[in-house]
């Protein structure tokens, strides 16, 4: 799939800096559907599946997609470790040969329905759902394959919007002594389905009086989302981390945070739905000493999780205990920002302490 396919690429994998002793790295193909894919289960704890929805998308070379899988994997383990959840952390990546969006009708379907009979193949130890690139429609046509594909109870996009907003809130009441929106101003990164929710849910309280900087790659996205909320301010994406505003929301792709802008970012807060969006650890630690309060990524945007782990778990929906469940995340962004105040080390470091202690018990599974 990339390199040479030889065993020297195996190795390579290993010493790849995102490969953290992952429980298990499966590439899959299928070379009739097109189908070229990496499953990478980070931590396994022995009675639950790992957890991890699948993102379809064009990278640069195979190799990135493979260190976004490791990444993103991992990356789930914090998650679920810190919104109490007891699987271990997954991440499904199908590598599209061109933009996942022009990849259209049966040629789509069929690259789905191969990738999900290979879920299929990892037994119910590997359980997913949908990510960037991912349609709910796709969705069903995976779930036609394998049962190991949820997220139908409701559209779990809106809990994880719900858990973004609400970490916004937390993130404002911290900074700003109260969660008010009223006023106040925001950019978002990204107008899919966790951005174009976040702007849903706060273009009203927002009011006239605020103001909403928004970017997204996809410009007829834009036009639609400009139409409907005809107060948005849209820049170009490269512009949307250089507003002055009250909270950078990043809501694309990972590393919005990076060595190019850390340092110059003017907001006051960093809290969006995005995963991985610190770049390294270390930017973590530049924002802390600018004092610009970062609501960890991978809390903020459990909410989505939290939705699929429920539908698992439970045989009936409802969405009451899902909310409730959700109410989750403030309150542990709370006892991070206490913890990172008390202790004056960057939010992310204690995000990751929190989380280390809870999924580092887990072994391998069997
Ligand atoms: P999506 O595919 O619906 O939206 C992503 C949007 O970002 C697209 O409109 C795309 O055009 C835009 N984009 C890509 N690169 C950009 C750039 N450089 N600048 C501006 N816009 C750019 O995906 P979705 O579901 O909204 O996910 C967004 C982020 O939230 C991802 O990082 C995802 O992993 C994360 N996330 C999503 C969850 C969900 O429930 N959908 C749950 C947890 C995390």
């Amino acid at each position: 799939m990339f390199g040479n396919g030889t065993s020297g690429d195996i190795v390579e994998i290993e010493r790849l800096k995102e490969f953290d002793d992952h429980a298990l790295v499966s590439f899959v193909s299928d070379a009739q559907s097109g189908l070229s894919a990496v499953i990478a289960l980070h931590r396994a704890n022995p009675t639950v599946p790992s957890f991890g929805a699948t993102r379809f998308w064009h990278y640069a070379s195979s190799l990135e997609g493979v260190k976004d899988a490791l990444r993103l994997a991992r990356l789930m383990s914090y998650k679920a470790a810190l919104a109490g959840l007891e699987c271990g952390g997954a991440k499904g990546v199908i590598i599209a040969d061109r933009n996942p969006h022009k990849i259209t009708g049966a040629d789509r379907e069929h690259l789905l329905e191969a990738y999900a009979a290979r879920v299929n193949l990892l037994g119910g130890r590997f359980i997913t759902g949908t990510d960037v690139g991912v349609t709910q429609e796709d969705l069903d046509t995976m779930h036609r394959v394998s049962r190991h594909v949820i997220g139908f109870n409701d559209n779990s996009t809106d809990i994880t919007v719900e858990g973004v907003l609400g970490s916004v809130r937390a993130a404002l009441t911290e900074v700003f002594g109260s969660p008010e929106l009223a006023g106040r101003s925001f950019a978002i990164q990204g107008l899919g389905k966790v951005g174009g929710g976040l702007l849903a849910r706060i273009y009203e309280p927002v009011g006239t009086t605020g103001k909403i900087f928004v970017a997204d790659v996809d410009a007829a996205l834009v036009e639609t989302v400009k139409g409907k909320y005809p107060r948005i301010i849209v820049v170009a994406p490269s512009e949307i981390d250089r507003q002055e505003v009250d909270v950078f929301a990043p809501c694309a792709l990972s590393g919005a945070v990076n060595r190019r802008n850390a340092g110059k970012l003017a907001v006051k807060i960093v809290a969006g739905g995005a995963n991985n969006q610190l770049e390294s650890e270390s930017i973590g630690d530049t924002l802390h000493e600018r004092k610009i309060l970062y609501a960890p990524d991978y809390v903020a945007n459990a909410g989505g999780l939290i939705a699929v782990f429920d539908e698992y778990k439970n045989p009936s929906y409802d969405r009451a205990r899902v909310e409730k469940a959700v109410l989750h995340i403030p309150e542990t962004l709370r006892k991070i920002f206490a913890e990172s105040r008390a202790e004056n080390i960057a939010p992310s470091r204690v995000a990751n302490r929190m989380a280390e202690r809870i999924f580092n018990g887990y072994t391998h599974g069997s």
